[in-house]
């Protein structure tokens, strides 16, 4: 893979919460692994002033074949490094584009007072946001448990501090001191610098790094074990290895994606997860068949589409009206959200969707939620999902409270939102997820368990 297509992956990745950037570097199949990490590293730290240049410059609006990521790479090379070397049938698109890109990073300069491009990093609250939030690690149920995880990391001289009782105290989080979250079950909580990219809990697939937000949809999704669970838009797939843990790999998930490479980056973290129980399908989700006899067992539907990613926290405005998701943009993915979601429904024994994104757009959001309500009628109702959580979604139509937003500043993660709906005269063959329910997980006084050898293969 090319220099800038495997830097756009990652990006790609890392946008999709999977949370690790060294993870992906090295999962990529780029060889040059320095200098891809070199390229990501530089392309996200300068990200806001990338989306607000390309933004401004209309960029994606003009090509509208260029993929975000592969433009912020390639303006980032452009205009920030060593200029495009490569690129291949985008680098002329590039050099069409070049005088008037390089006079909006002039601009955003001369608005900011600033001479050096340095300077532009330091107003840009995304990132230093980011750089401070916690970082959440869930435990891999399919390969280990809570306790034994929890006593691995004593041993190394990680000091475990019990069930986390607030925002203050994980604001405060500092060091080798970690916490159990309040809400998750088997998610932990570390001080922003810990990096266990490196870890061998990591490297064996016993950790997963993922967002607390985006541990939700799959949380509340709930799926029984033995059930049979569509991923609708699963790489590069650490909501399916959530999914599996649920399932305790018995059932069927069937996890569909249109990008090829991030299926092929999908396949490798599920075997590393122990996932045996997932089948992926590099297929447009619009097209699977409802009526096709291999899903009519399937009751439950993970719904995470491609958004603006404007929950991203390194993508946050760094400036009004700089940044944002264009008009034209959330319309065409707001299409999509609604064209998903509403093919979702019409799986005939499904009884639990959740729709979740990592945009805290209202058009990605509430709107498409409301929508296909209104559209299906009364045959689905919103469940108000988890109560506890404490910020819900904007109060844009009756009940949109039921839903769940996720922000930095309120639950210090990314940007984030989830629905869940149901059947509404669904007769629910499976239990009431305990966290729709309003109730906290079971207090932890977690008992050894013995591990269970698992089938690494993903068929
Ligand atoms: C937000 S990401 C999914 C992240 C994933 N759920 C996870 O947790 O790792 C959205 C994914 O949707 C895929 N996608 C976009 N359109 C699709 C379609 N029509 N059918 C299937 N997948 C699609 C994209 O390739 C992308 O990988």
């Amino acid at each position: 893979m090319a220099l800038y297509g495997a830097a756009a992956a990652v990006l790609s990745g890392l946008e999709a919460h999977q949370g690790s950037l060294k993870s992906l570097v090295y999962s990529s199949r780029f060889q040059n692994v320095r200098q891809l990490y070199a390229l990501v590293c530089e392309t996200q730290r300068y990200s806001a002033v990338l989306d607000a240049v390309i933004g401004s410059a209309r960029l994606l609006e003009a090509e509208k074949k260029l993929k975000p990521h592969l433009a912020k790479v390639l303006v980032y090379e452009l205009l920030l490094g060593r200029g495009l070397r490569g690129g291949g049938r985008w680098k002329p698109v590039l050099s069409r584009h070049k005088a008037r890109l390089q006079a909006e990073f002039a601009r955003l300069k001369v608005k900011r007072c600033v001479s050096r491009n340095e300077d532009l990093l330091e107003s840009t609250p995304g990132a230093v946001q980011e750089a401070r939030l916690p970082r959440f690690v869930r435990v891999n149920t399919l390969k280990t448990n809570l306790s034994d995880t929890i006593d691995y990391l004593k041993r190394e001289g990680y000091s475990y501090q019990g069930r986390a009782s607030g925002p203050d105290e994980l604001r405060a989080l500092e060091g080798k001191l970690f916490f159990l979250d309040s809400l998750l079950p088997e998610l932990l909580i570390f001080s922003s610098g810990t990096d266990l990219h490196k870890h061998p809990l990591y490297q064996a697939g016993h950790l997963i790094l993922q967002d607390k937000a985006s541990c939700l949809p799959a949380m509340l999704l709930a799926p029984p074990p033995g059930s049979h669970v569509i991923d609708a838009c699963a790489a590069p797939g650490n909501k399916t290895s959530h999914l599996a843990a649920l399932l305790k790999n018995q059932g069927k998930i069937f996890a569909f994606d249109l990008d090829a490479g991030r299926l092929a980056t999908m396949a490798t973290l599920l075997t590393r997860a122990g996932v045996s129980c997932c089948e992926i399908a590099n297929e447009d989700f619009l097209s699977v068949s409802p009526s096709d006899p291999r899903y009519c067992r399937v009751q439950y539907i993970l719904l995470d589409p491609s958004c603006s990613g404007s929950g991203m926290a390194s993508r946050q405005l760094e400036e009004p009206g700089a940044g944002t998701p264009s008009q034209a943009r959330l319309h065409a993915l707001a299409g999509f959200q609604r064209r998903a979601l509403s093919h979702a429904l019409s799986f005939p024994a499904l009884q639990r969707v959740v729709y979740s994104t990592c945009s805290v757009c209202q058009e990605e959001n509430e709107d498409v939620v409301r929508d296909i309500l209104e559209q299906n009628g009364g045959a689905f109702r919103l469940v108000h999902a988890l109560p506890l959580w404490p910020q819900r979604g904007l109060g844009t139509f009756p009940g949109a409270e039921h839903c769940i937003r996720a922000s930095p500043e309120a639950t210090l993660t990314g940007g984030f939102f989830v629905a869940v709906l149901e059947r509404a005269d669904g007769k629910s063959s499976s239990p009431e997820p305990q966290l729709l329910a309003g109730e906290p997980v079971p207090s932890v006084a977690p008992k050894k368990k013995k591990r269970r050898r698992q089938n690494a293969s993903t068929t």
